[in-house]
């Protein structure tokens, strides 16, 4: 992939220009001088999902400086390098292939001249095999009793994935009932097992590495646990699987060889839950369904592949992204999903996109000076209308919005959808549009206030409005729109990390936290008072040494 600085491009400076004459303009504005609006800022995905992004503060010229920014720098090249499986994670010298993960076509992706295809295939069929024997209850526990709960333990792309697509597809769901620990919390793990019997309980040991400590812990954990009452190593084998990329290490561990389902080091962790990590999801909704998940996604793919960028979703999402980022300084995204089923969405994409591209180094290794991504957060609708919205609608901070929604709800009991919906329409309606000071005087003089009584009250309840939104609608959450709907975010902050010149699918980040915690853990055990770190941090580890005798 090229290198190039996104603010040195000539698109950029057009794009600062343009901001000059957009930053007062107001999206009210917008939709009167355009009764069309609707139709020019807005695409169908498959008939399935609606995508609106009407509610923004653009016009056809922003969208088209953004396109050549987009040019400018190499996103079509970048898209068409990622899946030639080039080796575009640079730092780690790994090539970025979860497209071939979900490659339905089947047709070739090569990896250094060898085509990766026939390692997918061959671990999709031992996922579904494994699955169908669990699911149908021929796989036995060491007393002979079938499987009940399955417990995945991992953590980051090896819990949140697939813990939030069971989640999301519930419906779809058979009778083995789901677990996942994730935190080094020993609560996390406790808590959970505190119900389970280990006749009856399976666990997947979910780590690309299988040497995070948090993984390994629990993983330990578990096996502790187990054999309390198992006794014997040898039943480790009907209870443990591996998903990893280190199968030195799952043998070590003691798993058996033939539990453990593969990937490869081209498979990064917050993109797995395609891969041997998505076992979790094909055992609790059926391998058929993870099919359909993996068919969505490849449909996605495809369009990311093959539309030209004017009309390609994740392409333009990822644009109105970097507007609001790097010109209106606008530091977040809330991602709002009307659907308590996604209630997790929200959690996962905060890891998919600042994990990816929360970065300050440029793919030169130089500081950069404009911002990179934004900080991702959300909660259910309508659950955040009653806690955070207020800000959002007259706070001094704006935060651009995903509004996400079925039409065809999973539970249509009573009224509860038409209900769910009127606010999700709502919402961003009343965000664009607000309320005047006109309109707020009328309705209170209407109302029998006093004109003194309106002039006391009214400020508080104008709405400035101008606040912008994309509403994503599903026809319907299953497994096909679903796998369509995260590929559309992987691919949206692809295209931003392509543009902001940075390193998208490495997590150095993540290291030094890490490090400092091998190097505190031995010290917390010893008695000695500790004055090898800087004074808040021994006074902290002195403090809890002294309280934990
Ligand atoms: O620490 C960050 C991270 O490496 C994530 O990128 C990853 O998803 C998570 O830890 C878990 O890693 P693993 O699957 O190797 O246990």
């Amino acid at each position: 992939m090229k290198n190039i600085n996104p603010s040195h491009t000539s698109a950029w400076k057009s794009l600062q220009t343009h901001f000059e004459s957009m930053k007062y303009v107001q999206i009210i504005d917008l939709f009167a001088q355009d009764p069309e609006r609707f139709s020019s800022f807005s695409a169908n995905f498959a008939n399935q999902i609606l995508v609106d992004y009407s509610k923004n503060r653009i016009t056809s010229k922003t969208i088209t400086l953004l396109l050549a920014l987009a040019t400018e720098c190499g996103v079509s090249n970048a898209i068409a390098a990622m899946f030639n499986g080039d080796k575009i994670n640079h730092t780690e010298d790994r090539a970025v292939l979860h497209v071939a993960l979900r490659n339905r076509s089947n047709t070739p992706i090569y990896l250094e001249g060898q085509d990766v295809m026939a390692d997918v295939n061959a671990v999709l069929t031992k996922m579904k095999h494994f699955s169908e024997r669990l699911i149908s209850g021929e796989w036995k526990g060491y007393t002979g009793r079938t499987i009940i709960d399955i417990v995945n333990i991992g953590i980051g792309g090896s819990d949140l994935g697939p813990y939030m697509v069971t989640e999301a597809l519930r419906p779809y769901k058979n009778h083995l009932k789901m677990h996942y620990v994730s935190n080094v919390d020993g609560t996390h793990i406790a808590e959970t097992l505190k119900c389970l019997d280990p006749a009856t309980t399976f666990f997947l040991v979910a780590s690309k590495t299988f040497t995070t400590q948090e993984t390994m812990t629990n993983a330990r954990s578990a096996r502790d646990w187990f054999l309390q009452t198992a006794v014997d190593q040898k039943y480790v084998t009907c209870h443990f699987a591996a998903l990893s990329t280190n199968a030195k290490a799952v043998a070590e561990f003691g798993i058996d060889p033939e539990n453990m389902f593969e990937f490869w080091d081209w498979v990064g962790g917050r993109y797995s839950l395609w891969s041997a990590i998505g076992l979790s999801i094909s055992l609790s909704l059926g391998f058929d369904n993870f099919e359909k998940l993996l068919s969505g996604a490849h449909a996605m793919d495809h369009h990311f592949l093959k539309t030209p960028l004017n009309n390609n979703l994740p392409v333009l999402l990822a644009l109105i992204g970097i507007w609001y980022n790097n010109f209106y300084g606008m530091e977040t995204e809330a991602i709002l999903p009307y659907d308590q089923y996604m209630h997790r969405f929200a959690a996962y994409l905060q890891q998919g996109n600042m994990e990816s591209n929360g970065k300050y180094v440029d793919r030169e290794g130089h500081t950069v000076r404009y911002q990179t991504g934004p900080i991702i957060w959300g909660e259910p609708g309508t659950n955040g209308q009653h806690a955070f919205y207020q800000l959002i609608h007259q706070g001094t901070k704006i935060v651009p919005c995903d509004f996400i929604a079925p039409a065809i709800s999973h539970n249509p009991i009573t009224d509860h959808h038409v209900k769910l919906l009127s606010n999700f329409f709502a919402q961003t309606e009343a965000l664009a549009f607000g309320k005047s000071r006109a309109v707020v005087d009328h309705e209170f003089c209407t109302a029998g206030k006093s004109p003194d009584q309106v002039r006391h009250v009214a400020p508080f309840n104008v709405f400035e409005g101008n606040r912008p939104t994309n509403s994503i609608l599903l026809r319907e959450i299953t497994p096909y729109s679903l796998g369509a709907l995260i590929a559309m975010y992987e691919h949206k902050i692809f295209t931003q990390g392509v543009i902001f010149n940075i390193y998208t699918f490495d997590q150095w980040g993540v290291e030094l936290g890490k490090q400092l915690a091998d190097h505190i853990l031995p010290e917390l055990t010893q008695d000695n008072i500790i004055d090898t770190h800087d004074s808040s941090t021994n006074g902290l580890i002195n403090q809890y040494k002294s309280w934990r005798h």
